[in-house]
């Protein structure tokens, strides 16, 4: 250490409360309990590149730009140079051309929102009443979040039980409320590419808007082999969502949203001058943010170019590719439909006879007791319970020793049966209004699940009560665990 930085470092120590040192021990000491953010184990969630490097450049990249105020891209200069940049790789990306411009948000999440937003005030220019957003009932919830908080009515289109939706039923519910159509590119839950050209035909003829939800899906299926259009290649597409903290490998808090037609897009801002402050004009939905992600994103696109991107997504493949066939010879599995990109959703094949069916949620269970973290979907809307498998580039490094856990978990459990929440169910006291807090806490700790919020070891029973529970019960109990899992100690 130098001298100055050690005379600041003693004259700091005596200035905390505590010691930094200790206190990174203690944030360390809390990541040991986490999932493993690294290594191909957890199949959710996060998106190794398996390039230590790359990290590395995203943090310092981060690290640099912590101090800066992400608000201000007049103030920061910096900010708007990152964004320019960011933004022009990405429409280059999905075939936009100088029509096409964005913002950088914080996530998936707000992209979509603000997708929603911009299509609802479009509308109003020329219609009145209350807009519509029509969408695949597969399409991520964060449109069902901005329906809610932007006053739009949802009509969620029901899919095949694999996950497909007809173009014929979207036509059929086209109509001058609709402000708005999503598709994804790919789904979540089941990773169907939805019918984008066919029903942006339809939408384009209509003006209705359409917006393709690629925050899963935007940073890879660009370099995924064999794709029909699904960008701005397709006419009629007039936004896209896509996620550089998902297969950008960016750290959390940053996406894209870019929208055809300037216009469009001016519609997306909110400005106001009508305060004693500074005046407020910005197309997100936070004020005051972050430009870490931003910079360690770009900082990514730079050191990777398309043709990293392109090795990356073709071992994605690669290992995708295996997966499906592995699934494909574990008696009593099925992958759902036909997944595009490095995601699946496995569900129990029915034809294998109760004997030999693999119950998708207990077979996540086993896997998780051989170290391998899937995720648990809940049967909804016609599709059966499935396990959700998210496959990024690291995934090739573990791959013999994932096959062999997917092989033995099915093994380990075929056979057993769903689980059946009704006795669990026949306990609940009959609900005659808003649940309150200590009721709703009550009713988790006769589900086993208790005041720290702590998960049972094995989740097929709690996917059960969720499948079994009416929506406004399951969201009721999910919300009161949540927030007490956040709750200081008394
Ligand atoms: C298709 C799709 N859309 C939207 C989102 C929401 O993204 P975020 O979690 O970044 O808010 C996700 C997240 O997985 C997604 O897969």
């Amino acid at each position: 250490m130098s001298g100055s930085a050690n005379a600041a470092a003693q004259a700091g120590a005596s200035k905390f409360a505590e010691e930094p040192a200790a206190i990174l021990d203690q944030l360390r000491e809390l990541r040991t309990h986490d999932a493993p953010t690294h290594g191909g184990h957890v199949l959710s969630y996060v998106y190794d590149p398996g390039l230590a490097a790359l990290d590395d450049l995203a943090a310092d990249a981060a690290r640099l730009m912590q101090p800066v105020n992400g608000l201000d891209p007049t103030t920061f200069g910096s900010v708007a140079a990152l964004e320019r940049d960011l933004l022009g790789f990405v429409r280059g990306l999905l075939h936009g051309d100088a029509d096409v411009v964005g913002t950088v948000t914080t996530g998936g999440t707000e992209s979509c929102l603000l997708a929603v937003k911009t299509a609802r005030d479009v509308w109003r220019l020329t219609h009145e009443g209350t807009p519509r957003l029509l969408m695949p009932v597969t399409a991520h919830a964060a449109f069902q979040k901005a329906a809610h908080y932007f006053g739009l009515t949802l009509d969620l289109i029901p899919v095949s039980e694999t996950g497909e939706v007809s173009v014929a039923d979207v036509e059929s519910r086209l109509g001058d409320d609709v402000a708005l159509v999503v598709m994804s590119a790919p789904s979540y839950p089941v990773a169907a590419l939805d019918p984008i050209a066919e029903v942006a035909a339809l939408t384009s003829e209509r003006g209705i808007a359409l917006h393709v939800d690629a925050c899963i899906g935007g940073l890879v299926l660009p370099f995924w082999r064999g794709l029909p259009a699904w960008d701005f290649a397709v006419p009629g597409v007039t936004s896209v969502s896509a996620d550089l903290h998902k297969y950008g490998y960016a750290p959390k808090g940053v996406s894209v949203l870019l929208q055809r037609g300037r216009d469009r897009q001016r519609a997306q801002y909110f400005a106001t001058t009508r305060w004693p402050g500074y005046p407020v004009v910005n197309p997100t939905i936070l004020g005051s943010k972050s430009a870490g992600p931003l910079a360690a994103a770009w900082a990514i696109t730079h050191a990777l170019g398309r043709d990293g991107f392109q090795r990356l997504a073709d071992s994605c493949q690669r290992s995708t590719d295996a997966i499906i066939t592995a699934i494909g010879n574990i008696e009593g599995l099925r992958v759902l439909g036909t997944p595009v990109g490095p995601l699946l959703a496995v569900a129990a094949d029915r034809s294998a006879g109760l004997d030999g069916q693999v119950d998708p949620h207990h077979w996540a269970d086993a896997a998780r007791g051989m170290g391998f973290i899937l995720q648990l979907q809940p049967a909804a809307a016609g599709i059966p319970p499935t396990t959700h498998l998210t496959i990024t580039p690291v995934t090739e490094s573990v791959l013999p020793e994932l096959l062999g856990v997917l092989t033995k978990a099915a093994d380990a459990v075929r056979g057993q049966p769903h689980v059946d929440a009704t006795p669990l169910l026949g306990g609940l006291p009959p609900l005659t209004g808003p649940l309150d807090s200590d009721t709703a806490a009550a009713i988790l700790a006769g589900f086993g699940i208790g005041a720290g919020g702590a998960l049972p070891d094995a989740l097929a029973p709690l996917l059960a009560i969720i499948e079994a529970t009416p929506p406004p019960l399951a969201e009721r109990l999910l919300t009161e665990l949540l927030a007490r899992l956040v709750e200081p100690p008394a």
